[in-house]
């Protein structure tokens, strides 16, 4: 146990840190997210020192509320015993284990309580290391599906402006905040980009109540121009996190999911940051927007960001239909 297991509720206890000296070793040495490229090193970040519930001190021992919960994770506050002596206890009795060729009893009693919470026949558990490698592996998932389903063409990805659903190269393909697709190069021959389904920022000439409607059309107009039998699968958060907190009209998600449903697109449910809480339930997608998708990817709040842990679950359907493909290298 280190010196942080004796600081007391307000952070004291804790070494006095010499900020200016870490400051200037991550100058040289830490690579911190999205700086200006003409200002790398530069800026001095805040020092967060510690963390007790929905605080966090900073280095001059300020508690500050912790709003966005690190980064849309810490859902049951910071410094919680319980999950500190969990970590502990299976640190002690197995540290790691390969999926490949055995498992993990506790990865299998996992599994089944998410699926217990998860909505429709949502049934199976694919886990990862964080949101990014569950949206990509959602991807990767629908690929291969259609490939097994001998519709190698149907590939193509519906994201939206506004979007945010991770950094790795496809993942991050699909994120359509400005200054990151001005900046990085993307996976473009496979995304197609809708409007961000921001009630607040419509197109020209396009009422509040009929924002909705407008949305649902471009869906159906973009499924008539590049062909349902090119379209692999929708993606969206239910509720756009890092866009700016974007509750989606009223249906909308109802009706792009019977569009998908009807077309044999796979409607993908980022709930990395919707999951475990934060819109009230274990799940959102049903709950709270009334909505079945074919494949929930999840991450951040499963395990409070006390360890990196990601997944994405899917609907026994699609593993049925996999079953039955009759592809000799399928699952
Ligand atoms: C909706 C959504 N999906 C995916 C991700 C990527 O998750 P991670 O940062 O764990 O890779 C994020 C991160 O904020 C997110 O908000």
């Amino acid at each position: 146990m280190t010196a942080a297991a004796n600081l007391d509720a307000t952070g004291k206890g804790a070494p006095e840190p010499d900020v200016d000296h870490l400051n200037e070793i991550a100058a040289r040495h830490l690579v911190q997210p999205w700086p200006m490229a003409g200002q790398i090193g530069d800026e001095a970040r805040g020092l967060i020192q510690s963390g007790e519930g929905i605080y966090v001190i900073d280095e001059h021992g300020n508690r500050l509320i912790d709003g966005p919960a690190g980064m849309w994770c810490v859902n049951v506050g910071h410094r919680c015993k319980e999950l500190a002596v969990v970590l502990y206890d299976q640190a002690m009795e197995l540290s790691y284990n390969s999926p490949w060729y055995t498992m993990s009893a506790r990865s299998v009693e996992l599994a089944e309580r998410l699926a217990a919470y998860a909505p429709g026949d949502m049934s199976h558990v694919f886990f990862t290391t964080g949101g990014s490698s569950a949206v990509e592996s959602a991807l990767r998932f629908m690929q291969f599906y259609n490939n097994v389903r001998g519709r190698p063409e149907k590939k193509l990805i519906l994201s939206r402006g506004g979007a945010y659903h991770g950094s790795t190269y496809l993942s991050a393909s699909l994120n359509g905040r400005p200054r990151e697709r001005d900046w990085m190069d993307g996976a473009d021959d496979l995304v197609i980009k809708l409007t961000c389904p921001n009630p607040f920022r419509r197109p020209e000439g396009v009422g509040r109540d009929a924002f909705a409607d407008w949305l649902v059309a471009e869906f159906e107009d973009t499924i008539a121009k590049h062909g349902a039998e090119r379209i692999g699968a929708f993606i969206g958060e239910p509720v756009m996190a890092s866009g700016g907190v974007i509750v989606p009209p009223e249906g909308y998600l109802q009706r792009i999911a019977e569009l998908c449903r009807k077309h044999d697109i796979l409607f993908i449910s980022d709930e990395v940051v919707t999951a475990f809480g934060r819109l009230g339930h274990v799940f959102a997608s049903k709950e709270v927007f009334g909505i079945e998708p074919d494949i929930i990817t999840f991450a951040k709040g499963v395990t409070s960001g006390y360890f990196p842990l990601g997944g994405m679950m899917v609907s026994a359907r699609l593993f049925e239909e996999l079953r039955q493909s009759n592809h000799p290298e399928a699952m």
